[in-house]
């Protein structure tokens, strides 16, 4: 099985105290054990980066991977770079948020990464990231719709 990339841009590394009530009280690397529990045989690169310009050059790394789940965390809602990055990237993509982001502040229902991703999940908390790798495993079988 090639690789899965799973990305946590900005403010990700917080997760487990970052306001417990929108993000829940998992950790980082609560989500990566929770996604190996349900892919034992799962290739995966699960990173996290503060850096816009790290986070490009993690998403050039996933040229060739089996697929690429993307967190950017507040780089979503304004990171034309990472649109770029993401668009150049000819993976199945998924744009994963753990809050239910339109539910919240109006800046926070525009993603401009949107159009360069397959697919979006947003509002299941630590589950979206396996709903994510489950969709771009299949898709490596099925075939992007
Ligand atoms: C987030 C939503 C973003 O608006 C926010 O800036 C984050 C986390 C989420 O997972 O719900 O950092 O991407």
């Amino acid at each position: 099985m090639s690789k899965v990339f799973v990305l946590n841009g900005v403010n990700l590394g917080t997760l487990g105290t970052r306001r417990p009530d929108i993000y829940g009280t998992r950790t980082l690397l609560d989500i990566e054990r929770l996604i190996k529990d349900q892919f034992p045989d799962l290739d995966l690169e699960f990173r996290q980066t503060d850096s816009e310009s790290e986070m490009v050059a993690l998403i050039r790394e996933a040229a060739g991977a089996a697929g690429l789940v993307i967190n950017a965390g507040a780089w979503t809602h304004y990171s034309y770079a990472l649109h770029d990055a993401l668009e150049a990237l000819d993976v199945p993509k998924v744009e994963v948020h753990l809050s239910n982001v339109h539910t919240r502040e109006a800046w926070r229902r525009v993603s401009v990464i949107s159009p360069a991703v397959d697919a979006v999940v947003a509002g299941m908390g630590a589950h979206g990231y396996v709903v994510a790798v489950g969709y771009v495993l299949d898709t490596g079988t099925e075939g992007r719709p």
